[in-house]
C-alpha cells in the first residue's frame, strides 16, 4: 500500500514537531530536508525521531566516495528508516554510501537504513536537463541512473510518478519507489515540473509518495492529509 512521507520543510524545531505530532496517525512518516536539517541539525532530527515516526532523511549527499562515505557514518545513528544520495555521483559513490550505511548499522545493532537515489528532481523538465548537458529524455535519464543504482545494491529511488512504470519494468517490484512532485488536482505546481495527483501516483505503483506543501501550507494539514488518504482509499 503507497503511502505519504511529509517533509518537515521549515526551520523551525516547534513548528517540525508540531507537524509531526498532528499528522502522526495520518502519515506513513516524515522526511527531513536541507533546510530543516541545516537550522537544527542531528538534535532536531532526534527531536523529530523521538516522537517514533519513520524517518526519511533526505540530504541528498554528492560528494567524492570517502566523503559521502563519511556522511553516512555521521547520519546512521540518527536511524533514519531511509537515507539517500544523488545516483549522478556515481557508482563507486553509491556504493560506498550502501558499505558505510552496511557497517554502521551492523556495529550499532540497529537496522540497515534503506539507501536510496534521487534519479532525476522533480523539479527538472527535458530542458533544465538539456541546460546540463543531458541530451537524454527525463523518462530515459531516470531508468538509466535507476538502472544503476539497482546494479549498485541501493534499496531504491527517487523518481517523479512519470517514471514509474519505466522503472518497475527495468528494475522489478521490489525496488522501493519514492515519488514526490505529487499533486492534488487544483493545487498548486509551484517550482514541481513533472507533477502527478495521488491516486494516479499510487496506481502507477509508488511505495511512498513525499506530500509537502499540499499539506503543511493548508489551512488545516490534518483535514489535507486525511482528504489525500481518502482519495487512495478505494485503489
Ligand atoms: O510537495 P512539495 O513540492 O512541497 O515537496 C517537495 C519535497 O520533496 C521537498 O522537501 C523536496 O526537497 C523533496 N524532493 C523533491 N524532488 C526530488 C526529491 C525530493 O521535490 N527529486
Amino acid at each position: 500500500m503507497t503511502d505519504i512521507y511529509c517533509p518537515l520543510d521549515t526551520p523551525s524545531l516547534e513548528t517540525a514537531t508540531k507537524w509531526a505530532a498532528d499528522l502522526a496517525g495520518h502519515v506513513g512518516g516524515m522526511k527531513i530536508g536541507l533546510e530543516f536539517f541545516n537550522a537544527q541539525g542531528p538534535q532536531g532530527v532526534k527531536a523529530v525521531t523521538d516522537m517514533g515516526m519513520p524517518l526519511f532523511l533526505d540530504l541528498k549527499f554528492f560528494d567524492i566516495p570517502n566523503t559521502v562515505a563519511g556522511a553516512v557514518r555521521s547520519v546512521t545513528p540518527l536511524a533514519p528508516y531511509m537515507l539517500n544520495v544523488h545516483a549522478s555521483g556515481g557508482p563507486a559513490m553509491m556504493k560506498a554510501a550502501l558499505e558505510a550505511a552496511e557497517q554502521t548499522s551492523a556495529s550499532l545493532g540497529i537496522e540497515r537504513p534503506k539507501v536510496i537515489a534521487v534519479t532525476v528532481l522533480t523539479s527538472f523538465d527535458e530542458s533544465d536537463l538539456e541546460s546540463v548537458g543531458v541530451s537524454a529524455s527525463p523518462r530515459d535519464q531516470v531508468v538509466r541512473l535507476a538502472s544503476l543504482a539497482r546494479d549498485c545494491g541501493l534499496d531504491g529511488v527517487v523518481c517523479s510518478a512519470h517514471e514509474i512504470a519505466a522503472i518497475r519494468d527495468a528494475c522489478g517490484p521490489d525496488f522501493k519507489l519514492v515519488v514526490p512532485g505529487i499533486r492534488p488536482a487544483g493545487a498548486d505546481v509551484a517550482d514541481q515540473k513533472r507533477v502527478m495527483a495521488p491516486p494516479e501516483a499510487a496506481k502507477a505503483g509508488a511505495n511512498h509518495l513525499v506530500i509537502g506543501r499540499p499539506i503543511t501550507q493548508a489551512a488545516d494539514p490534518v483535514a489535507a492529509a486525511r482528504a489525500i488518504n481518502a482519495s487512495m482509499a478505494d485503489l
